[in-house]
């Protein structure tokens, strides 16, 4: 396995359900140790990491928005949901030793984390410090896509990853559709015409616009991280401009 990483700083995206693993709610520890043990691979040989991670696996909007909840209500909940995910993930990458990680939440929670602070964010970074950025945008009707892409942009991030449960993106979903074809690449124009839900548009749109290159790739495949970080080709779907 390649020692030399292809990137210097990288953001990555996770989704509040990978948290889960086979459980159907909650954070399960072997996901968080496992997720620490990918990023420490690639800290390992010097790579700056930062993390956004959404809240899904313990609250989501739609039901009780279905239900006449008030959609900003429902989002600042979403977004403390992903709070308690970005510490359970501060946690997990400290305790496995050689790593130190700093959250920086979007809405001001000072007892529990920092605030966002794009430069104190850059120097934690520089520092080798994992940062994870919690409470999305800090504002309703933005997913947490969108707060990783902003993200990314402003940490100066040399790429985004998304991972999923899938190894990309497809043309079609390949669950239903036995003849979907998997994109080894895709310009965000192209993704965005063919609507194939890698992201919401706002945050597609604002990669394209920053020129900010996204790898989507299945996160539970072990190495898979390391393997992309280090220049390795055919993993996932590579979207660029
Ligand atoms: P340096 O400036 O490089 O020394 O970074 P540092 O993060 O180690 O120093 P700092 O003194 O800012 O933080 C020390 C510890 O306090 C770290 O674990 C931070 O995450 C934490 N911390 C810093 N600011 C806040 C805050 O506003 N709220 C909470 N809850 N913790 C904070």
């Amino acid at each position: 396995m390649s020692q030399q990483p292809a990137y210097k700083r990288i953001l990555l995206k996770l989704s509040g359900e990978a948290l889960m693993g086979e459980q159907d709610f909650g954070i399960s520890p072997e996901v968080t140790a496992f997720l620490a043990r990918e990023v420490q691979s690639v800290v390992d040989i010097g790579v700056q990491v930062a993390l956004v991670v959404g809240g899904g696996n313990i609250f989501r909007g739609e039901g009780l928005a279905r239900a006449g909840m008030d959609r900003v209500t429902g989002d600042q909940m979403g977004m403390l949901a992903t709070v308690i995910n970005a510490l359970a993930l501060q946690d997990a990458i400290e305790r496995i030793g050689g790593m130190q990680a700093r959250v920086q939440s979007a809405i001001r929670i000072n007892e529990v984390c920092e605030d966002f602070i794009r430069r104190k964010a850059m120097r934690h970074l520089e520092k080798g410090r994992v940062v994870v950025f919690a409470a999305g945008t800090g504002n309703p009707f933005f997913t947490t896509d969108s707060a990783a892409s902003l993200r990314a942009i402003e940490i100066e991030a040399e790429l985004m990853l998304k991972a999923t449960k899938v190894d990309g993106i497809y043309s079609a979903d390949p669950k239903k559709d036995p003849s979907a074809v998997r994109y080894q690449e895709i310009s965000y124009d192209e993704a965005l015409g063919k609507r194939l839900g890698v992201m919401d548009q706002t945050a597609m749109v604002l990669c394209r616009d920053h020129g900010m290159r996204l790898c989507v790739y299945d996160m539970s495949r072990e190495g898979a991280l390391r393997r992309i970080v280090t220049g390795e080709t055919g993993i996932g779907t590579w979207v660029n401009r």
